[in-house]
This record gives structure tokens, sequence and C-alpha cells, in this order.
């Protein structure tokens, strides 16, 4: 997929830029989580610093949460505005009610959440004008909303030149080519329906699927196995129907849990057993491709992480070039200083998925080269 990327002959000094960023990151006790090296925020800071270099003046653009289209203060992105501020070393004002300060070249601010306008989710195009007008260019860098058909992923490419930033264009590429063989595909997580896509479009293409999870279970089920715990509160019966028809398709080179680590009175598995951490570590260890998504137990609690800290442990050694994406998993693997062991740590998690499901991103198509 060619993207349109910017050149000097776009942004020149004083060049107004919209730099829509995902800096949706999760905000504990006041204070933005920048998750580490490969954190959405430090990953965000390379495009923001060759558009200074340029002499641009930027109104960096992101979303946070969910606030529904109504104010919230728990959702304002002022505690970001402080990382960048920290990061950058220079101030970044948060800008309220689109009233962006005179920006010298080189400065830059941020607005505020652009959720808490309705418009923003409902891809209305007179919020993307009222956007719009406070730029010359726009740029996306911001590959973990393009799944969102959105105003500032989507409409907002109507009404000014719009480019890629390098971000985007370096998880695009990465992503295309993300099937070397031994391909080896690690699912955990809890829902099915969200996994479906990239089983259908990945699993013709592995050679092994390694499930864990609540995932893992619903197709433990559907297999007839006996459980410590059944059913879970987030299986359904149609899922169940679904699990069987992809036992029957990809039965083969599906590889689940042998053992469990079950709480029958919490009613809960926590975790894969040790048994099964030893089979998927002697899977990884011949793979030379391997695709990531989902924690294997729950990694909330101290009984339920021991898995997925074993799994990634494997892949942060092993020779196998490794992708993984999603806010979680990132931060996860922080915690764990095992970030530096993977090939690519998307800042996608639903856009990556979607991505490698072969769908058509809104973000992406907007960007395309014609
Ligand atoms: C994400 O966290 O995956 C992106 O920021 C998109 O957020 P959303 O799922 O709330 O649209």
């Amino acid at each position: 997929m060619q993207l349109r990327t910017w050149t000097s002959k776009d942004i020149k000094a004083g060049t107004r830029v919209f730099l829509r960023i995902d800096a949706n990151v999760p905000i504990k006790t006041g204070k933005a989580q920048d998750g580490g090296a490969l954190g959405r925020i430090s990953q965000a800071l390379p495009e923001i610093e060759r558009l200074r270099k340029r002499g641009a003046r930027i109104l960096l653009a992101s979303h946070l949460g969910d606030p529904g289209g109504k104010l919230d203060k728990q959702l304002s992105l002022a505690p970001v505005a402080k990382v960048f501020e920290h990061r950058l070393k220079r101030q970044v004002p948060l800008v309220r009610d689109f009233q962006a300060p005179e920006l010298k070249p080189g400065e830059l601010c941020l607005l505020e959440n652009l959720r808490f306008d309705a418009g923003e989710e409902k891809n209305s195009d007179s919020y993307a004008w009222k956007l719009a007008k406070l730029a010359d260019v726009y740029v996306n860098n911001a590959f973990g909303v393009c799944h969102r058909r959105h105003a500032s992923v989507h409409a907002i490419t109507r009404h000014l030149p719009s480019f890629a930033g390098e971000l985007i264009v370096r998880e695009v590429a990465v992503l295309t080519q993300a099937t070397t063989k031994p391909f080896v595909l690690i699912m955990g997580g809890s829902k099915l329906e969200t996994k479906l896509g990239i089983l259908n479009k990945l699993g013709p293409k592995a050679d092994k699927i390694l499930l864990g999870g609540g995932l893992a279970v619903t197709f433990l089920a559907a297999a007839e196995v006996e459980l410590p715990v059944y059913p879970l509160p987030l299986m359904q019966t149609h899922d169940l129907t679904v699990a069987r028809k992809l036992l029957r398709q990809f039965g083969h080179k599906l590889v689940l849990p042998s053992d469990l680590i079950a709480k029958p009175k919490q009613h809960l598995v926590a975790d894969i057993g040790p048994e099964t951490r030893d089979a998927f570590t002697g899977v990884i260890a011949k793979a030379k491709m391997i695709i990531w998504n989902g924690p294997l137990g729950i990694i909330e609690r101290s009984d339920g992480m021991a898995g997925t800290l074993a799994v990634a442990k494997a892949m942060s050694k092993s020779r196998a070039q490794v992708i993984t994406g999603g806010g979680e998993t990132v931060e996860f693997l922080d915690q764990h200083k095992l970030l530096k062991g993977f090939t690519h740590v998307s800042t996608g998690g639903g856009a990556m998925l979607a991505f490698l499901s072969g769908e058509h991103l809104p973000g992406l198509e907007a960007l395309r080269r014609v």
C-alpha cells in the first residue's frame, strides 16, 4: 500500500500542521503512562521533531478513551500535555474551545480530547471543517485509530492536503510483510469475536496457531475437553459453533492448552499451566515469524501472569521476528523490561488486528497514493 508522504514542498517554515497522533494511553492517578520507549507517546516524538525542524507550527490532536461526545474532566488530555512538555523540554499548551495560541515556527500545542465533541465519532464534516480551519496541512501519524471512520482521521482529509507520518508508513510496511515461514500466530484474550478476522485471514498462512486466555477455553469446550471451570462468563453459545468450525478448518495446526490454572471457587481460568508453557516455548524456538495478540491469562492477577510472562520471554529471546501490539501488551512488556526483544511493537491494538485481517482502514484509505 503506497501512502502519500510530505516533503519540503508541502511543509515550510510557518506552515500550520494538524498532526493527528494516538495519545490514547492509560491515565493512572492523574498521570499519563507513556509505556516506555515503544509506547505511543514516545513513538509520536520523531515526527514532531521532523516537523519542528521544518519550522512547522504544530497542532497536536488526539482522542483519549471514550467520553461519548461530552466533556469529561477525567478524560482531559492535560496529563498527556505534561508528558509531552517533559519529553520535548518545551511548553505544550492545552487548547480548549479551538482557541489555539499564536504559535511561532517550531512551537506546538495540544488540542483537548477530540471526542469531547460528538462530531468526531460521527465523522461529521462540519466538525472536520472546524478542525481543518486551524491548519494548512494535515498529517496523520495515529496508526492506532486508522480503523475508525472519525472526523479527525477521515473527514478532515477532504479539507486539507493530507499526508501519512513516518510511524504509519513504518507500521504499514512491517505489517504487510508479516508472514515469513515458519510462521506462528499466538492469540489470547477473551473474546473470539474480536479475533475472528485475524484467524480467518492469517490462520491459513500460519504453520502453528497457539491459543491461550479465555479464547483457548472456548476452543477446548468446542473440542469437548472436560474443563475445570465451564462455561466462562464471556463465553457465548455462538462462539462454540464458530470455534467448532475453526477446529475443523485448522485442527492440525492449532495448539490448545493441555493444562490450565483454574480457580473454580472464583469461577475463572487464571492462566495456562506449566506443561502448556513448555509446549508453547518449544514451538516459539522453531519459528521465524511470530504475531502475538492478547494475554494468555489474566495478567492483572499475580496467579494469572506466569504463562504470558514465560511465553513473552521466550519470544523476546527467540531468533524469530516478533510482532505484537495493543496498549495492554506494551505496558506488560515494558513493566517486565521485555520490549527490546520484539521486532515491531505496533501502536495499534484494534487497528493492527484490522490491518492484519486484510480490512480496508478508513484512515489509511484516505491517505492512499493514487
Ligand atoms: C486504541 O487504543 O486501540 C486506539 O487508540 C483506538 O481507540 P478506540 O478503540 O477507543 O477507538
